[in-house]
């Protein structure tokens, strides 16, 4: 079997770690399937990218695609473009893409073009606000999926709701007008599970930095919405500056943001400390041993809420609704100030399975059998 995972951005190389290691497994247990590896290069900077391949052991990409950064358009036309090219030489059983970013869209739009089955990794999330580029990217990819991994049962209703019918496994070959729809719990659990023991081991992060565990918050912005709207920025900036007086603020900061903020009047006060993104274990370490997580990263939503620190939400509205259901998250215009429940709840994301789960239906439904040793069904090239 061939799978081709297409991935280009900071988060996407996190979730593709868990895959790559359960599609390993599977051939290690005597069952062949190829991993084509798609880098798009949507994100390309050091610490944006390959910093994520050499901590995580991801395998060089067997393609390139190096379209790097520009306006939307230009940028997802030019993952469609270049994905098409792979897609006719590789002939792949699926192509796997993750979240919702011009990437994920990009390489869907070329493998629907050419009637290759697409598995959308992290399906069904909604905002409910399509001026997020990313929530065009999401709907779009489920509506030409035709397998959708779910992280929560709240990405599966949100399916329901658009009209997908949740259909049994084996209830007949999938196909995009009525695909496969799993709750398989969220990648990124699996992810965070693997690396927490590396990054105790291996991050020196507090030491680097002189910071003691619990003194400091850390704080993330890089949303389009968020930086490229002055206002917004200039709210989020006030917000900021005005409930942490007295506190350390750390902000590893997205390039996106450094662009914006060096041309903005506004300023965060002295207490913010602005540094470059750093890799997953320190980042990991910096948010397990801080006080208070502030943010509009949808990862690091749950990723506080997994290592039990509070999070605000530094948006309108979220897809991750129930980390704000469970008290470990408030949206901004919210916050009063603190808020701590006594403790994390229960499975909300899966069980750190949900890689496996992943792997182990794709082959079950889309291995192609009369072509064991790989490549193209026939028919839709
Ligand atoms: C993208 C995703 C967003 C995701 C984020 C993860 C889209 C529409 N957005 O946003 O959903 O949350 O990735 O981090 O796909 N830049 C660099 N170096 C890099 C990468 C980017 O300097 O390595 C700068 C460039 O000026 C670029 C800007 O950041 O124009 C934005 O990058 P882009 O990939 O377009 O969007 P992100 O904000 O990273
Ligand atoms: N992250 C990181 N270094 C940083 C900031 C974030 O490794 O300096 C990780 C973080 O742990 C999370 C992911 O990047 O797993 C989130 O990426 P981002 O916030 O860019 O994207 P989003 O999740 O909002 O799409």
């Amino acid at each position: 079997m061939k799978i081709v995972n297409i991935i280009g951005a900071r988060p996407q190389f996190i979730k593709y770690v868990p895959v790559s290691k359960a599609i390993e497994k599977i051939n290690a247990s005597g069952h062949p399937v190829r991993d084509v590896l798609v880098h798009t290069g949507q994100h390309y900077d050091y610490s944006m990218s390959k910093i994520f391949f050499d901590e995580l052991g991801i395998k060089e990409p067997d393609y390139h695609l190096g379209v790097g950064s520009g306006p939307h358009g230009m940028q997802t036309a030019s993952v469609l473009q270049k994905t098409e090219e792979v897609c006719l030489q590789e002939r792949p059983d699926i192509v796997v893409v993750y979240g919702d970013t011009n990437s994920t869209l990009g390489g869907a739009l070329a493998s629907a073009k050419l009637h290759v089955p697409i598995a959308h990794v992290e399906a069904g999330l909604r905002s409910f606000n399509k001026c997020m580029p990313e929530e065009i990217n999401r709907i779009l990819t489920d509506h030409i999926s035709s397998v959708l991994f779910c992280p929560t049962n709240a990405a599966v209703d949100n399916l329901c709701r658009e009209g997908f019918e949740v259909r049994a496994v084996n209830g007949g070959p999938p196909h995009i007008s009525s695909p496969l729809i799993i709750n398989t719990g969220d990648v990124m659990y699996d992810a965070l599970l693997y690396s927490l023991k590396i990054a105790e081991e291996k991050s020196s992060v507090l030491r680097d930095l002189d910071i003691a565990p619990k003194t400091y918050r850390v704080l993330t912005v890089h949303r389009a919405e968020n930086t490229d709207n002055e206002v917004n920025f200039k709210e989020i900036i006030d917000f900021v500056n005005d409930t942490s007086s007295g506190s350390s603020i750390l902000f590893p900061m997205h390039p996106r943001t450094r662009k914006v903020y060096e041309n903005i009047r506004t300023k965060f006060s002295g207490n913010v400390r602005i540094i470059g993104p750093v890799g997953y274990f320190d980042f990991l370490t910096l948010v397990k041993n801080s006080e208070l997580v502030m943010t509009d990263s949808g990862g690091l939503q749950k990723e506080a809420y997994w290592l039990k620190v509070p999070c605000v939400t530094l948006r309108h509205e979220t897809e991750w609704v129930e980390t704000v259901q469970s008290g470990w998250n408030v949206l901004y215009r919210d916050y009063k100030g603190s808020h701590r429940p006594s403790e994390a709840e229960g499975l909300l994301y899966g069980d750190g399975r949900a890689a496996e789960r992943i792997v182990e239906t794709l082959i079950g439904s889309f291995e192609c059998r009369k072509c064991p040793s790989g490549g193209a069904h026939g028919g839709p090239f």
